[in-house]
């Protein structure tokens, strides 16, 4: 008897999954080496031109003094916020309830610093003014998260965020930016990442998400604070002795798709759009904002599982690699363009949604 494949099985044999920039194997760090001379110097613990260099040209690029590479974003956000704390004498900081800190990071910012953070607004919206004016005690530090992930990719008006910042510096609370996925909300906003970045004290950037390097993250501000963050890096281990296969990853993508970002925020809102005319089917944001959206199915996880794979199977289209239950019958999943969208038979693609609507229209 044939055994029914999984949604994972059948996503990882389809020639043309939808989102992403295609596997993350080996291949990303062997194209970027391919480019490079064997005889360049490894950077080490944190000295060298090759991180040195990328340092410089990411600080110029978020319009910031200084700015330092990570590892990782968990690591950069979690000293950000120790040294804003640090500063003011107060370990108390806010942000959102879905914050990456709150809800993937095991607590490192409550149990590694001893922070304590402040929930602000619930977990359908945006953090607005609104909430950061009704706290009740005073904070070090908001973080904001642009665009907020957990809820499909929202982002703020431009002008609230201004408002925000003005506030936030009035009262003496500096505002850090988890810009995990900042390069991919700038087409949106209709600005540069550094006049974005100009409202903030602090900033993180990723260079793994929309970039679709290895690994890695830039943390950026002033001076005194990027100073402070390298020893703060020190103190974590986060000095490895060599990063440069991150830098030099995260550097070759970032050349090549910074300028596609528009490019993928206009896909989004196509393929939002052949979501959108499926019954049954809420598309959060209701227009994408950046290159993700979340797609919510009123549709039991298991029903939709069985319909994808067949869709998967018939078409080569794959829309998805998980779903998430919300309810017993209901479940969502993620959605993030890179290059792989450029590279769809377009004519699959009609026929993979034909499909997909034709069983939705049954059920619903
Ligand atoms: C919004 C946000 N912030 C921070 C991080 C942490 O990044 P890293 O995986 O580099 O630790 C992530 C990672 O997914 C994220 O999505």
């Amino acid at each position: 008897m044939n055994e029914m494949k999984t949604l994972l099985q059948a996503f990882n044999e389809a020639p043309y999954p939808v989102g992403g920039h295609g596997k993350r194997n080996v291949r990303v760090l062997q194209e970027v080496l391919k480019e490079i001379d064997e005889n360049l110097d490894s950077d080490v613990y944190g000295k060298g031109d090759i991180i040195e260099d990328f340092q410089g040209r990411m600080a110029d690029f978020l319009g910031k003094e200084s700015a330092v590479f990570f590892p990782s974003g968990t690591m950069a956000q979690q000293i950000a916020l120790r040294i804003w704390c640090d500063r003011k004498g107060l370990p108390k900081i806010a942000y959102h309830p879905l914050s990456h800190l709150e809800i993937h990071e095991e607590d490192g910012l409550k149990k590694l610093h001893h922070i304590e953070p402040i929930l602000l607004a619930d977990k359908t919206r945006v953090i607005g003014l609104e909430d950061i004016m009704n706290l009740q005690e005073d904070i070090a530090c908001l973080l904001l998260e642009l665009p907020q992930r957990e809820i499909g990719g929202q982002l703020p008006d431009y002008q609230e965020l201004e408002a925000i910042s003005a506030y936030c510096r009035e009262r003496g609370i500096k505002l850090h930016l988890d810009g995990a996925r900042l390069f991919e909300s700038t087409p949106y906003y209709r600005k540069s990442a550094a006049e974005i970045c100009r409202l903030f004290d602090s900033v993180y950037v990723s260079f793994y998400k929309g970039i679709g390097g290895i690994a890695g993250a830039i943390l950026a501000g002033d001076k005194e604070f990027v100073r402070e963050s390298k020893v703060w890096k020190r103190r974590h281990g986060g000095d490895l002795i060599s990063l440069y296969p991150y830098i030099l990853s995260a550097d070759y993508y970032f050349m090549q798709r910074i300028d596609k970002m528009e490019q993928y925020y206009n896909e989004a809102r196509e393929l939002a759009d052949l979501y959108n005319q499926c019954s049954g089917v809420t598309i959060r944001p209701i227009e994408p904002v950046s290159n993700m959206f979340h797609v919510h199915v009123e549709v039991s996880k298991e029903h939709l599982e069985s319909i994808f794979v067949n869709i998967y199977e018939k078409t080569g289209i794959g829309f998805t690699r998980y779903l998430q239950e919300t309810s017993e019958n209901s479940c969502y999943f993620e959605v993030s363009i890179g290059d792989s969208y450029a590279d769809l038979p377009k004519d699959r693609l009609r026929e993979a949604f034909h499909l997909l609507n034709q069983e939705l229209s049954i059920l619903i």
